[in-house]
């Protein structure tokens, strides 16, 4: 893979250009956005690191979606940001005009890429894309679980005081108050957390790993958070573009699997060369599948919304 456009040169997108041309992965960055100066200035910012951090990757800033042409993968960050106090499915009307609009230019002047969805809320706007190109739902897929699941590593880690690098998080389900983390399936070196933890403890890193994208936002007041946020997209690209085919959590659109269809929501995933390759189905005990079926019926609202 060759080329990479980042829609959206705000905080995240700026983060995750300055991540992947870090990692030399691609020879092309294009960060693309409606304002000229963001989008050639962050461009030109980040390619001043390249003798610093020693990569030959070029990082371009542009308005014109032509800009984009020839993109193996285009990740989607563009859109209104929640301000503290709103929810991510308040700024679901917005965002979700503007998505449109990418979509026709991904359609026009790259119909050969895969499509990464970053922009809120995620699941919806991750459904909407799949339904507006039409393509395959290995080619269009979104991020969340790897954030919320690298929150809650971080969580675990400064409850127990162990090291970060053993800990296995999971967190499935919608990008949303009602995401549901994976207890069961989270370990440090393969033991359940809950050798470690008190359970009162472990509810209490869960709730923060829910609430993990509005504490920052309530904390800096006016962003969100983009240092995580930008650190999990670049998981998911690294995993794609070096066919790497790690197991991850990604909002992917459900045929069938865990009974549901016409929905997008996080589930593990195999990302590869193909993009979502492949959708891993647990089996649920009855307080996940309880936990499945709030969010289900939350992101199902939300697509509604939108759909009508
Ligand atoms: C977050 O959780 C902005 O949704 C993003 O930080």
């Amino acid at each position: 893979m060759r080329k990479i456009t980042i829609i959206g040169a705000g905080r995240v997108g700026e983060a995750v250009g300055q991540i992947l041309a870090k990692a030399n992965l691609v020879r092309e960055i294009v960060l693309l956005d409606i304002n000229e100066g963001i989008a050639k200035g962050g461009a030109l910012d980040i390619q001043e690191t390249s003798p610093l951090f020693c990569f030959d990757t070029q990082v371009v800033g542009a308005t014109e979606a032509e800009a984009m042409q020839g993109s193996d993968i285009v990740v989607i960050t563009a859109g209104v940001p929640r301000k503290p106090g709103m929810s991510r499915s308040d700024v679901l009307d917005i965002n979700s005009t503007i998505l449109n609009s990418i979509i026709d230019n991904i359609l026009a002047y790259a119909p050969d890429s895969m499509i990464l969805v970053v922009s809120n809320p995620v699941d919806i706007l991750t459904y909407q894309a799949w339904k507006r190109t039409g393509w395959d739902r290995s080619r269009v897929f979104g991020q969340a679980g790897v954030l919320d699941s690298a929150r809650m590593a971080a969580f675990i880690a400064l409850e127990t005081g162990l090291s970060v690098k053993n800990i296995s998080a999971m967190v499935l389900g919608g990008h949303g108050d009602a995401m549901v983390p994976m207890t069961r399936f989270t370990t440090i070196s393969g033991i359940p957390i809950n050798h470690f933890l008190e359970p009162k403890v472990i509810d209490k890193i869960v709730k923060r790993s829910r609430f993990g994208g509005a504490e920052i936002l309530t904390l800096k007041q006016n962003s969100s958070a983009y240092d995580a946020p930008a650190a999990a997209i670049a998981e998911m690209v690294e995993s794609i573009v070096l066919n790497r085919r790690q197991l991850l959590p990604t909002v992917a659109i459900l045929d069938g699997e865990y009974g549901e269809i016409n929905i997008a929501m996080g589930v593990p995933c195999i990302l590869g060369e193909k993009g979502m390759e492949h959708i891993i189905e647990l089996e649920l005990n009855n307080d996940e599948q309880k936990m499945f079926n709030t969010t289900i019926a939350a992101i199902k609202k939300d697509i509604a919304r939108i759909c009508t």
